[in-house]
């Protein structure tokens, strides 16, 4: 889920475009849309709320509230997102079919990233501000570092890595403790696994004061803005850390503790597919019977 903090950065460097790889429940799609609908009324109008079974991950008695548009015409604000779980594709389009400002894809993310960007890459300049986040985990495949490898072809963006280790904050025990952060195939999300890829590239990157809502830690990678641009994030709870650093270019390894993480070997051991099959099982149930152990929270 994306960071409030983002809505600030969004406004300030007039960012007209966020993409998202993982859509899964759309819950950022649902947060940012907001965001740009108060920017321009063009994006649509919010003509209500629409509550579906879905339940946020921070907190599994909380439904997720989805805005619905009326009045959206073309905008040069737009939200386009991509996820390979057909479920979670077709669930998306059909909560925001009424708003042509969102996109939805169905696809691995770096086949649609390259689609995407191709006509501005080999135009060598950028139309839009983009604002990635990128959010694609849980395949056997991890796209992340090819998301990056076209991303970085482009002259100026910003980059939001979910579920990213906060130096300093992060504790390496602790994958979903405060400022949590993902380990893949025994791999730690830091700075260590992607920095190799900037080298030639000169980035600015940022990390939070404070985790997220779900308690998770995430990064700001940002390129081709100058200094006077970025000078208004020094006012946020951000903190940044030069790329080449070592207090994050050195590998962290996973600690016994975090290696013995239930819900990480629950993860390695039953099937992904198996193991969403289950939770939507368990959230119709909520969303259908919920009232007659949970009244207070539905
Ligand atoms: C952590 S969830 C995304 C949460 C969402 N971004 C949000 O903020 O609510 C991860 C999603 O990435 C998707 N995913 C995994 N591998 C992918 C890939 N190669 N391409 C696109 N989506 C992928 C999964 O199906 C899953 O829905």
């Amino acid at each position: 889920m994306i960071d409030i903090l983002l809505k600030d950065i969004l406004k300030e460097l007039n960012i007209n475009r966020i993409v998202e790889t993982g859509t899964d429940k759309a819950e950022t799609i649902a947060e940012t849309s907001r965001w740009f609908a108060a920017m321009d009324p063009e994006f649509g109008t919010i003509e209500r709320q629409l509550k579906t079974e879905a339940r946020s991950y921070r907190s599994w008695s909380v439904p997720i509230i989805y805005p619905i548009f009326s009045q959206a015409r073309p905008s040069r604000y737009q939200i386009h997102s991509v996820d390979i779980d057909q479920y979670s594709y077709e669930s998306a389009k059909k909560i925001f079919h009424s708003n042509p400002n969102i996109h939805l894809y169905h696809s691995s993310s770096e086949k649609f990233l390259t689609s995407l960007l191709n006509r501005e890459i080999d135009r060598n300049r950028v139309d839009h501000n983009y604002l990635f986040f990128l959010d694609a985990h849980w395949g056997e495949y991890w796209p992340l570092r090819d998301e990056l490898k076209i991303i970085c072809k482009l002259r100026k963006y910003i980059i939001v890595i979910d579920d990213f280790m906060v130096p300093g904050k992060s504790n390496p025990s602790f994958p979903n403790g405060f400022f949590g952060f993902d380990i893949y195939k025994g791999q730690i999300l830091n700075w260590s696994y992607i920095c190799d890829l900037f080298t030639a590239v000169q980035v600015k990157i940022f990390y939070p004061s404070q985790p997220n809502r779900d308690h998770r830690g995430w990064v700001l990678i940002t390129h081709g803005y100058s200094e006077s641009e970025l000078a208004f994030l020094k006012t946020l709870a951000l903190f940044e850390i030069n790329q080449f650093d070592k207090s994050h270019t050195l590998a962290v390894k996973p600690t016994w503790r975090s290696s013995c993480n239930a819900r990480n070997i629950l993860k390695q051991l039953v099937p992904i597919s198996l193991l969403r099959s289950l939770y939507r099982g368990y959230e119709k149930i909520i969303y259908h019977f919920g009232c007659f152990f949970m009244p207070h929270k539905i």
